[in-house]
């Protein structure tokens, strides 16, 4: 973990970031993981890149060697959003670490660099959405996440960026 970097992410990272987005997407590890391309074709996940990098997007790879993880943000609209939709100038969140390097910090260290981004940038709060029984939960909760609202069997949460002050 000592070795890893994160860098801001730009338009040549677009593939990976599916890549992880498809993670993210279908996150169960007794589940296929989609792929770059299926992911970028199900709308449902789609809008979260579509279009790398969109004004108002920011994002982090973390790399030790080539791409091990990334955290992004994007705004949305009250007209076209996902499930961790709050407000329109509260971006939501999408993160995730390939398999064999979790559990190391990498993930904690994308948040909390993404985290302190977004509160530079001047964005009031952070969104996200996890399924209830995702254990990144408890990584969302230790970096200032709270649950506000229950979909199905999802969680939004936020961090409001006053809290880093
Ligand atoms: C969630 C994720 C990005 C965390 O990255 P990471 O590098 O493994 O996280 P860290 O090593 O910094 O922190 C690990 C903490 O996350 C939590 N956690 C996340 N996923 C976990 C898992 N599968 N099992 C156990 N704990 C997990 C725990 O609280 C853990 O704390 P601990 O190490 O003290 O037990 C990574 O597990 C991942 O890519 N998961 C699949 C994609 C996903 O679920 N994305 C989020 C969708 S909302």
């Amino acid at each position: 973990m000592k070795d890893v970097r994160c860098r801001p992410a730009g338009v040549e990272d677009f593939t990976f970031l599916a890549t992880m987005l498809g993670e993210a997407a279908v996150w169960r590890p007794d589940k296929p993981t989609p792929t770059a391309d299926q992911v970028l074709t199900d709308p449902r996940y789609a809008m979260y890149l579509a279009g790398w990098p969109r004004r108002g997007d920011y994002g982090l790879v973390a790399e030790q060697g080539g791409p091990v993880g990334a955290a992004w943000y994007r705004t949305y609209t009250e007209m076209s959003h996902g499930y961790g939709f709050v407000a329109e100038d509260v971006p939501e969140l999408s993160i995730a670490v390939i398999a064999s390097r979790r559990h190391e910090g990498i993930g904690r260290r994308l948040l909390i660099d993404l985290i302190e981004a977004s509160v530079a940038q001047g964005h009031p709060a952070l969104s996200l959405s996890v399924n209830g029984d995702n254990p990144a939960r408890g990584l969302y909760e230790a970096v200032g996440f709270q649950p506000v609202e229950e979909h199905g069997s999802s969680w939004t949460m936020i961090r409001q960026a006053a809290q880093s002050n």
